[in-house]
Parts: structure tokens; C-alpha cells; sequence
């Protein structure tokens, strides 16, 4: 079934060039403006600001908790019931070391607050992180999809794979445009959108 959308769009596939081609433009503006830079860091209010900001023009859910249970292969992500809770609890999580960042990724993984677009906000989300704390991001471009896409399934059992895929991948060049754009695509790609380029749009 096609999302209710605000562009009146009821074909699946064109639904998901248009939310990669309008989500895309407004990642780069992100990044262009200096926007990212006024985001709550490691909060649940920051990570809807920037879901909000992604796909504000194409749902009426963007930056909102969704009100449905939802899941991903046998993986149940937290039961709407229990969301606003574990949202508080995500929040005060500590984000000193990379660890700590780690952990709390796995975790906001865990509660997938939102009805749509939860992975590539919440890579977004974990980067203003690694880069506010300890002076870092992930090059997405070092991290292969399969294994990522393990790891983060195993995540919810066991953060080792997770924590050394992302470890191996980190680099200094945080305010790098291009390792942006390239991340922004490469998300995507995760999540089977790859028809449009960033740094094009
Ligand atoms: N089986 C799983 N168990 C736990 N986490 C998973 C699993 N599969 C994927 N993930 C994580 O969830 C992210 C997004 O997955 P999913 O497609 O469920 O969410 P989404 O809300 O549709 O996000 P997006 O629209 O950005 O793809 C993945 O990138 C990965 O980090
Ligand atoms: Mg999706």
C-alpha cells in the first residue's frame, strides 16, 4: 500500500523518486545552509527536526512519533505503547565515546519512531553525534550494505559487529562536503533509493 502523501501520489514507484529526489535536495540544503549545525544533538527533538526537515513536504507524519506498530523481517521495533517511554530513556543516554554513541544509535534503531524514512534520518541523527562529540564521522562510502544491514539486524542482540563495521569506517574529515553527499547517497542506497545523486539534485 502507497503512504498518504502530500503530493497526492498513489503509484508506489513514483512515490519513491519523488520522496528520493525532494528528501535528497533537502539533505544537501542541510549541509548547504549551515542548518545541521542547529540541530539538538543525540535527542529525540533533534532527531525530528531533522526527519521534519527531510520529508516535511511529503508527509504529514514528518517529525511526528507514529501510532502504529511496526517491524522489519522477524525484528518488532518498540510497540507504539512503550515508544514515548523509551524515547525519554534514549535521550538521557550518555554520548561521551564512541561506544556510548554506538549504543545509543542501536537503540534509537530500536525504537524506530517514526512511520517512515526511521534509517536514513537516524544515520544523519548518529553522525551530528560521532561529529559533536569526539570530532568524527562515518564515511558511508567504507561500509558495505550487506554487512551493514547484519549488523544492524544483529544489533539488537549484540552491538559488536556494529560498533567495529562503524569503528573501521570513521573519519576526521567531518566538515567534508563530499563525504556528506556521498554518505546521503549511500544511506539511501541502504534503503533501496539510488535513481537520483545529491550533489545533482
Ligand atoms: N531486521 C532488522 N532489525 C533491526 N534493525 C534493522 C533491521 N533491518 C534494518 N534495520 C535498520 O533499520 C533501518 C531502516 O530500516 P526500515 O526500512 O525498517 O526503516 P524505514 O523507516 O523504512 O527507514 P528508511 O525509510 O530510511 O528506509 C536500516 O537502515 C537498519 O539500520
Ligand atoms: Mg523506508
Amino acid at each position: 500500500m502507497t503512504l498518504k502523501n502530500k503530493l497526492g501520489i498513489t503509484n508506489q514507484l513514483e512515490l519513491s523518486k519523488a520522496e528520493e529526489k525532494i528528501s535528497k535536495q533537502k539533505a544537501k540544503k542541510l549541509f548547504e545552509s549551515g542548518d545541521i549545525d542547529k540541530i539538538k544533538v543525540g535527542t529525540f527533538a533533534g532527531l525530528k527536526q531533522i526527519h521534519k526537515y527531510l520529508f516535511g513536504e511529503i508527509y504529514d507524519f514528518a517529525g511526528k512519533m507514529r501510532e502504529v506498530n511496526i517491524s522489519k523481517g522477524t525484528f518488532r521495533f518498540a510497540p507504539v505503547m512503550y515508544l514515548k517511554q523509551s524515547l525519554k530513556h534514549i535521550d538521557k543516554m550518555p554520548q561521551s565515546t564512541f561506544d556510548e554513541i554506538v549504543e545509543k544509535y542501536v537503540e534509537m534503531n530500536v525504537a524506530h519512531p517514526f512511520r517512515e524514512g526511521n534509517g536514513r534520518a537516524t544515520r544523519i541523527w548518529l553522525d551530528l553525534i560521532l561529529k559533536t562529540k569526539i570530532k568524527k564521522v562515518v564515511d558511508w562510502d567504507k561500509v558495505d550494505k550487506a554487512d551493514y544491514l547484519s549488523a544492524m539486524e544483529r544489533s539488537t542482540a549484540k552491538d559488536v559487529e556494529i560498533k567495529q563495521l562503524l569503528k573501521n569506517a570513521l573519519t576526521g574529515k567531518t566538515k567534508n562536503r563530499e563525504i556528506f553527499m556521498k554518505g546521503i547517497d549511500i544511506s539511501y542506497y541502504y534503503e533501496g533509493y539510488n535513481e537520483f545523486k545529491t550533489e545533482d539534485l
